[in-house]
């Protein structure tokens, strides 16, 4: 009997997508570098089941159905496009090629572009969920050769998470890189949720002096409300924790945090589109910040902090923590969005915003009841241009709007560093100012660049230079931007 879909790489990832697609009906047949590996998976976890062991490319090829569908699940990177070029040859025009790894968007424009030039289709597929996601049902992104999605919805679709009424977290996301693309957007969003959530607990430890056994009641009644979330949940479990001695072992775990660098890409990704994701960029300066443990001991010595206890209605002052997340988190996701229109707008990808948010709302790592309000967001107007121009959310946002400035206010009084809270209580002050001093700014850059500037007394699009010294000259440099 022929495989329904081959893979190669038999790490943690690839096995537990094996077991998942074996378990939905498919035969599944697989490969590994190191072949005993091979052996290992089919004498153990796949005795018995329809996965067939393959020791070589070419084997593994021949006990595939046709159109072939070749999974990789290899490291991100070289290795990826080592193993496409060796693929190549042994595959048949129409055969689909799919990355499930980490890869960087633009390696997947590039890789589709190349594979199609061979006559083959390629998908690069986000898969999130880590291990257990894998195994049980991941949110899946995919991209690449539009053609190929046919062949490839039926196992996705079946592998993939579902949400309460069934409908698969998965759908296609666009052409060439756009589902590497938007998986890189899920985990900067990731990265943005942790920070905030870590922003509230540092309040509510230092500002109110809470204990983890107080933090975790709070964090369940949290789960409870629209922050309902896979993070607010772990986070709630984690402060239960107790270590052997019975110490909750979140008190103990060092203060550095970890990166793999998708939250960079994201990052890297907005400053080249000009977009504004100032949450997510300073959720990865945390824990750039976070990292110089060293450096910080010693600057706490020089700076020793006042009081950092903050004198309020604790309960009250708890519900204002929680709206101040909240709102947060709706920035963070208007940014997120905004960057994707962006890229979409640059890359020539025809996104479906609302699929978007359906394929995040579950089984992945940001999974959350409000995905589901983003998407009706989405599905109401596809072209919404910001999610705070949403009525939904807009009504929302100005109802938590005093909250969170009191938070962000006793924060900066006291010395308790609110990077996310605070940047994205500036980013929405800025996005509804109709006058910022960027009038200012323009003169400036006139005035030692003769770069020139737009009046508001003037159609947009004209452009004016003044002499501001009276010996600088009247050229303009309107031919260069610098
Ligand atoms: P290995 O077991 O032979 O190391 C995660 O590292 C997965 O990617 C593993 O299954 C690993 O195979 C595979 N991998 C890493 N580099 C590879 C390469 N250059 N070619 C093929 N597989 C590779």
């Amino acid at each position: 009997m022929k495989a329904d879909i081959g893979l190669i790489g038999l790490a943690v990832m690839g096995e537990n997508l094996v077991m998942n697609m074996e378990s939905k009906g498919f035969t599944v047949a697989v490969y590994n570098r190191t072949t005993s590996k091979v052996q290992n998976f089919v004498e153990g976890r796949a005795k018995g089941k329809n996965i067939i062991g393959t020791y070589s490319l070419e084997e593994l090829v021949a006990n595939l159905k046709k159109p072939r569908r070749v999974m990789m699940m290899v490291k991100a990177g070289a290795a990826v496009d080592a193993l496409i070029d060796t693929l190549i040859p042994l595959l048949e025009e129409g055969d689909i090629l799919i990355d499930g790894g980490n890869s960087h968007f633009p390696d997947t424009i590039r890789r589709t572009q190349y594979v199609e030039s061979k006559g083959l289709l390629y998908v690069g597929t986000g898969v999130s969920g880590g291990e257990e996601g894998a195994l049980k049902g991941p949110s899946m992104m995919p991209g690449g050769s539009p053609a190929a999605w046919p062949h490839v919805k039926d196992v996705f679709q079946a592998i993939c998470a579902k949400v309460e009424d069934g409908s698969p977290c998965c759908e296609w996301v666009g052409e060439n890189g756009a589902g590497h693309f938007v998986k890189m957007v899920h985990n900067g969003i990731e990265y943005g949720d942790m920070q905030l959530i870590c922003e509230a607990y540092q309040l509510m430890r230092d500002g109110l002096g809470m204990t983890a056994d107080e933090m975790h009641e709070v964090f369940k009644a949290w789960n409870e409300t629209e922050l309902d979330s896979y993070l607010i949940e772990i986070t709630r479990d984690i402060l239960a924790y107790k270590d052997t001695d019975g110490e909750p072992i979140v008190n103990k775990i060092l203060d550095t945090a970890g990166q793999k660098g998708t939250g960079k890409w994201t990052g890297i990704a907005a400053l080249d589109e000009g977009v504004p994701l100032t949450l997510i960029g300073e959720a990865v300066f945390a824990r750039c910040l976070s990292a110089m443990k060293a450096e910080r001991v010693e600057a706490a010595k020089v700076f020793p902090k006042a009081d950092t206890k903050i004198d309020c209605d604790r309960a009250a002052f708890i519900e204002d923590i929680r709206k101040a997340l909240y709102a947060s988190k709706i920035i963070s996701y208007a940014q997120g969005y905004t960057l994707m229109r962006a890229a979409a707008k640059t890359y020539g990808w025809n996104l479906n915003y609302g699929g978007i948010a359906l394929m995040w709302r579950g089984g992945c790592i940001i999974r959350s009841v409000f995905l589901g309000k983003i998407k009706e967001a989405y599905d109401k107007d596809p072209e919404l241009q910001n999610l705070l121009l949403d009525p939904y959310f807009g009504e929302t946002v100005k109802g938590l709007v005093p909250a969170w400035r009191n938070v962000v206010a006793e924060a900066v009084k006291h010395g308790i560093p609110m990077p996310a809270f605070s940047s994205a209580l500036s980013y929405f002050d800025g996005y509804t100012t109709e006058k910022l001093p960027q009038n200012l700014l323009q003169a400036q850059r006139d005035y030692f660049g003769a770069h020139t500037y737009e009046r508001l007394d003037a159609p947009r699009g004209e452009f004016f230079h003044t002499n501001w010294t009276g010996h600088g000259g009247s050229t303009s440099a309107s031919t260069y931007t610098a």
